[in-house]
């Protein structure tokens, strides 16, 4: 990777030492000028779905390659990564008396819904596991906690709030040896590290496109296992989430409306479309799929080391400042984010900015998370500036 060939099409890079990727991440001037185009196409024509839902298609397939090259009829493409989670929450089998298994570490929507399940009877418990000393749930508290009662169990790859990085793989596998369903966010995960879903074993992945893959708000996507689509009975559904779908139509070279819905019967999508209810954003899916082209452009694994050798800079930086570091240490626990303790972090927060350095501000703490994109020079910028 030319770092700086990547960095001219980086536009925030030119001005500001940007370390909120975890946050939103700054746009790649392809992603810009997709939009643009996109601008410009609906300002000439105003409607063009022929033209649209081929993108659509196309973006779902761009994110099957980049979570390991799945097939397109495992993907959807959702407005966000709650919706995501939503959709298969109510669609999923629970076992009578079951219960379901979720870690503090996941991000507050991945924790909300599954009390609620509990408050409608489709879940007699939720575990509701926390972290050590270490910043980690240890994995022997997982296997604690799965039992064959477990309907879900429902992980974040990576934590938003101290960046632990799960062991979803071995998770995943403790999961299915008591027939629980695996489900997996992957919003602070896909970008830095390679993902291959088949391999993880996930039963579906969820993941927006705002943060770590420098796309847009307003799209991401849901795969699905195809061997555990069968298992997946919608409660609530839309007009493109019905086997015959105008996406679907579409697809099988058929006019888009030249026939009557089938409104005597509702026959859900036999694949993961199920989930795409209403029309889609279709200014961000063009935006997200700019975004996964870019991204795929490099090597995943190569956006790993730099993410953990700038991290890990920084902590270096930071140890040495005498600051404490929420972030677990180990090595194979490591993310693109680091937390660290701050004394007022809403002040220094506003008094980097100042200075064109970007992070985000948490209670009593500051996040940094810096990515592929950035460089040791500017973590310098970062520590001198604390
Ligand atoms: C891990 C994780 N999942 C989900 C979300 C929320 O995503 P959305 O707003 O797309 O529903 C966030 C937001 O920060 C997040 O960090």
């Amino acid at each position: 990777m030319n770092i700086d060939l990547v960095r001219k099409q980086i536009p925030v890079t030119s001005r500001r030492a940007y370390f909120d990727n975890a946050g939103t991440g700054p746009p790649s001037i392809p992603v810009l000028n997709s939009i643009n185009e996109f601008m410009a196409d609906w300002r000439e024509y105003g409607e063009n779905w022929e033209e649209w839902l081929p993108l659509i298609i196309e973006s779902r397939r761009q994110f099957g390659k980049m979570i390991g090259g799945v097939r397109l009829d495992e993907i959807a493409s959702v407005p966000n990564v709650t919706s995501a989670l939503i959709g298969l929450a109510s669609s999923l089998n629970y076992k009578p008396e079951g219960n379901i298994v979720i870690s503090e570490l996941n991000f507050p929507t991945n924790i909300y819904l599954w009390h609620l399940q509990k408050k409608h009877g489709r879940a007699k418990d939720v575990r509701l596991l926390h972290r050590d000393n270490n910043g980690t749930v240890p994995l022997e508290q997982w296997e604690k906690a799965i039992d064959d009662d477990t309907s879900i169990v429902s992980v974040d790859y990576v934590s938003w709030t101290n960046g632990c990085r799960e062991k979803i793989r071995e998770i995943t596998k403790i999961a299915h040896e008591h027939g629980a369903f695996v489900i997996a966010d992957s919003f602070h995960a896909l970008g830095v590290f390679p993902i291959d879903a088949r391999q993880d074993g996930v039963d579906a992945l969820v993941c927006g496109m705002y943060k770590w893959m420098q796309g847009p708000h307003g799209a991401a996507f849901v795969y699905t296992r195809r061997e555990r689509l069968k298992d997946l009975d919608p409660n609530y559904i839309g007009w493109h989430g019905v086997q015959d779908s105008v996406a679907r139509r579409l697809t099988s070279q058929q006019d888009l409306f030249g026939k009557p819905f089938n409104i005597e019967e509702t026959i859900p999508a036999p694949d993961a479309t199920m989930f795409e209810g209403g029309s889609w954003g279709v200014i961000s899916i063009v935006g997200a799929k700019a975004a996964l082209e870019f991204a795929l452009k490099h090597d995943q694994t190569e956006r790993s080391h730099r993410v953990l050798k700038v991290t890990e800079h920084l902590i270096e930086g930071l140890k040495k400042k005498g600051r404490k570091i929420l972030t677990p240490l180990q090595s194979d626990r490591r993310s693109g984010i680091v937390v660290f303790e701050d004394p007022d972090p809403g002040s220094t927060y506003e008094r980097l900015k100042k200075l064109n350095i970007t992070v985000a501000s948490r209670v009593k703490a500051l996040r940094a998370s810096p990515h592929y994109y950035n460089t040791e020079e500017e973590i310098d910028k970062l520590l001198a500036a604390l």
